[in-house]
């Protein structure tokens, strides 16, 4: 009977450590991690913006910048583990990020909802160039915030 609830326990454990992903990671790993996949996304943006305003790349380039932003939208929420703040090796993570969650979280969202209307392709260049915008004013309503200068 006691076995069975320490090995119930120690699973819970070991599950809680697994689902938690990130969380079980290191701290400087996490900022890394975080870190690079936001730089692409700063480059996905310079593409799309290059390819309106210039013409640049192709509809391809495009295609693949739109799943970068797709991608981090799909796992920005999981990167904020407590412990990575300003300090830790390069984070710009401002401690702000964790005394105000909900306001962290509404900034998130606003990014999700953003990056989910943006159109998959650039031919509508009028609607693409009108959601791309409000995709890098999303970007910036976190950073004034959260990031640090
Ligand atoms: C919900 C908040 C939030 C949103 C939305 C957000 N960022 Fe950031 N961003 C941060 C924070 C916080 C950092 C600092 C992270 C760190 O240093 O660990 C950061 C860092 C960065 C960096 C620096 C990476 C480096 O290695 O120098 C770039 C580039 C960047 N973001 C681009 C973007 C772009 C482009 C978007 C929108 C497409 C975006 N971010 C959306 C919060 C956000």
């Amino acid at each position: 009977m006691m076995r069975s609830v320490l090995a119930g326990a120690v699973g819970a454990v070991l599950l809680a450590g697994f689902v938690g992903g990130a969380f079980a990671q290191d701290p400087l790993a996490v900022v890394d991690a975080r870190r690079a996949a936001l730089k692409q996304a700063g480059g996905a943006m310079k593409t799309l913006a290059d390819h309106l305003k210039e013409g640049k790349g192709t509809a391809a380039d495009v295609e693949k910048s739109v799943a970068v932003l797709r991608d981090v939208a799909g796992k920005i929420d999981g990167w904020w583990p407590k412990g990575t703040a300003v300090g830790v090796g390069n984070s710009e993570a401002l401690p702000a990020i964790w005394e105000k969650p909900d306001e962290f979280k509404q900034k998130a969202e606003a990014f999700k909802t953003a990056v989910a209307s943006l159109p998959a392709d650039a031919s509508d260049k009028a609607a693409f160039g009108k959601q791309l915008g409000a995709v890098g004013a999303s970007c910036k309503g976190c950073h004034t915030a959260f990031r640090e200068d």
